[in-house]
């Protein structure tokens, strides 16, 4: 991943541990309604994908697992990872896009009120994502991949040649001259591996991708309504389809691009369907970013302005993010895709301990609080969920104090300890385990292995029943944690 080339170290702090009086009196563990739907305490366990389903995107007992121990600390809403809406292989990622995935999203949401006792909500992100290829051999991109247009005919002088001779000439050429007759997206296909992109409206998919989509989150919403999950949320942030509409660097011409009014239009539309189909009593919201934080990507003005209309437009919650794009990730190994956390906008989606002078914690707390005082000067309640290297009862009981926003949401922490919240309410702050920002957990995520945290998973390894990662070395979730006087 990239790091600030300042690489000034950043340690987490406990900071204060409320007593328990102190803890029932304070934001953080104060109820906090999303449309109709109450939260008891205002924490928040935003998506995170573990690649703990299977090739069909099922519901699998690692699934079940995983959500349960999260569940046991009790924090007011799980969202459930991004889940794929369509019906197509998409590797081991869970999916909501058919009916037969309805069951087994039943006994997660089954699991998830069982295991916190009633406490937790479960939500669900809904997520679509256009192709990306891994980065081919070079050998392999020009004898099959390539397509040999007039225009690199012309590149390179081969007007005449074979299509094989004009292969193998490619094949055979200084690497250091493929970028100069390559153009953008060939070269791109060649050292990344090729990617769609919303603005690619020469293809026929791509073109009616405002035509599908609607559908598509409907239909997967009110899936998501009839497996029992308290609401959805719609994956409008980082890479993928609905945030790339948001983007500025959305050119496209057909009156889903260019100007922001354009540029949210289908994003609104998804919004309208999901509604119809799950009619006005069923929570629906969005995570979509407070700055892209790409070169040409859209500016924290522009968020604003988005998070207005997502608000007027009836969502029952904001939630926000930062970051995470392909436009800026690094170049993968041969036979790997890119992932869109290894630039500087990845840098801001999961900061780590190594940063600058602002530092790896709350960097999306300014920008949130811009958006909702937006939303709240507009006369609207929506509630605002924020993220990004919140780690303590204090900073989180802070931004509900100032107003950043009104629920705190932990992704690592919860996954450093799930029962970070439980332990804080019970006056049993000083028992938490404190995420250290390492980003293990992310290097697993990036190479799809199932994730896990460095902090607890080499304990405890010969509990009886216990299940472990494919190479037998690492427990799946945290060990329990017993209340001392259950
Ligand atoms: C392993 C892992 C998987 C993630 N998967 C998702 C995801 O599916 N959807 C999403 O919106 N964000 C995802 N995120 C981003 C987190 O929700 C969160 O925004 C980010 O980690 C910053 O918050 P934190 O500092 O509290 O961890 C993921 C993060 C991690 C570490
Ligand atoms: S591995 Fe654990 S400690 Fe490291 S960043 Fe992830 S959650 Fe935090």
């Amino acid at each position: 991943m990239w790091k600030p080339p300042q690489r000034i170290k950043f340690h987490s702090q406990l900071g204060r541990a409320p007593t328990v009086e102190q803890a029932q009196a304070s934001r953080l563990f104060s109820p906090v309604h999303i449309g109709p739907l109450t939260l008891p305490q205002r924490t928040w366990v935003p998506a995170m994908v573990p690649w703990r389903s299977n090739d069909e995107g099922w519901v699998t007992e690692d699934v079940l697992q995983w959500y349960g121990r999260f569940a046991r600390g009790r924090p007011g809403a799980i969202v459930i990872e991004a889940t794929g809406i369509r019906d197509v292989p998409s590797g081991p990622l869970l999916r909501i896009g058919h009916d037969r995935y309805i069951e087994g999203l039943q006994r997660l949401v089954q699991t998830i009120h069982r295991e916190s006792q009633g406490q937790t909500r479960a939500l669900i992100q809904i997520i679509d994502f256009l192709n990306i290829r891994r980065r081919p051999e070079p050998a392999k991109f020009f004898e099959r991949f390539l397509r040999i247009t007039p225009r690199l005919r012309q590149a390179l002088g081969a007007q005449d040649w074979s299509e094989a001779a004009v292969r193998e000439h490619l094949t055979q050429m200084d690497p250091q001259q493929w970028p100069e007759v390559l153009d953008a997206r060939e070269w791109e296909a060649l050292h990344m591996g090729a990617r769609e992109r919303v603005t690619d409206t020469e293809w026929p998919h791509i073109q009616e991708l405002p035509q599908v989509l609607p559908g598509l989150f409907a239909a997967a919403a009110g899936r998501a309504q009839q497996a029992g999950f308290d609401g959805v949320e719609l994956h409008y942030a980082h890479a993928y389809t609905m945030a790339s509409f948001l983007s500025a660097t959305n050119v496209r011409t057909d009156g889903y691009g260019g100007s922001r009014e354009q540029r949210i239009r289908l994003p609104l539309e998804v919004y309208a369907a999901v509604r119809q189909a799950v009619g006005p009593q069923y929570v629906v919201g969005c995570r979509y970013l407070a700055e892209e934080c790409i070169d040409g990507g859209h500016t924290l003005d522009d968020a604003v302005w988005y998070g207005e209309q997502f608000a007027r437009a009836g969502m029952d919650f904001i939630s926000t993010s930062r970051g995470g794009k392909f436009d800026d990730a690094k170049q993968p190994g041969v036979g790997s895709s890119a992932y869109p956390y290894t630039g500087r906008s990845g840098y801001e989606c999961m900061p780590q301990y190594l940063s600058d002078e602002q530092g790896p914690f709350g960097r999306n707390i300014a920008a949130t609080a811009r958006i909702r005082s937006a939303i709240r000067a507009a006369g609207l309640a929506t509630p605002v969920v924020c993220t990004g290297g919140v780690h303590n009862f204090d900073m989180a009981e802070a931004m509900l104090e100032r107003g950043d926003c009104d629920i705190v949401g932990t992704a690592r922490q919860s996954l450093a300890d799930p029962d970070w919240a439980l332990k804080t309410s019970m006056g049993l702050g000083d028992q938490v385990r404190l995420c250290e920002y390492t980003n293990y957990c992310e290097g697993l995520d990036q190479k799809h292995k199932q994730v896990t945290c460095q902090l607890w998973d080499r304990m405890e390894l010969d509990e009886p029943g216990l299940r472990k990662s494919s190479d037998g070395k690492r427990r799946l979730v945290a060990p329990a944690w017993e209340p001392p006087d259950a």
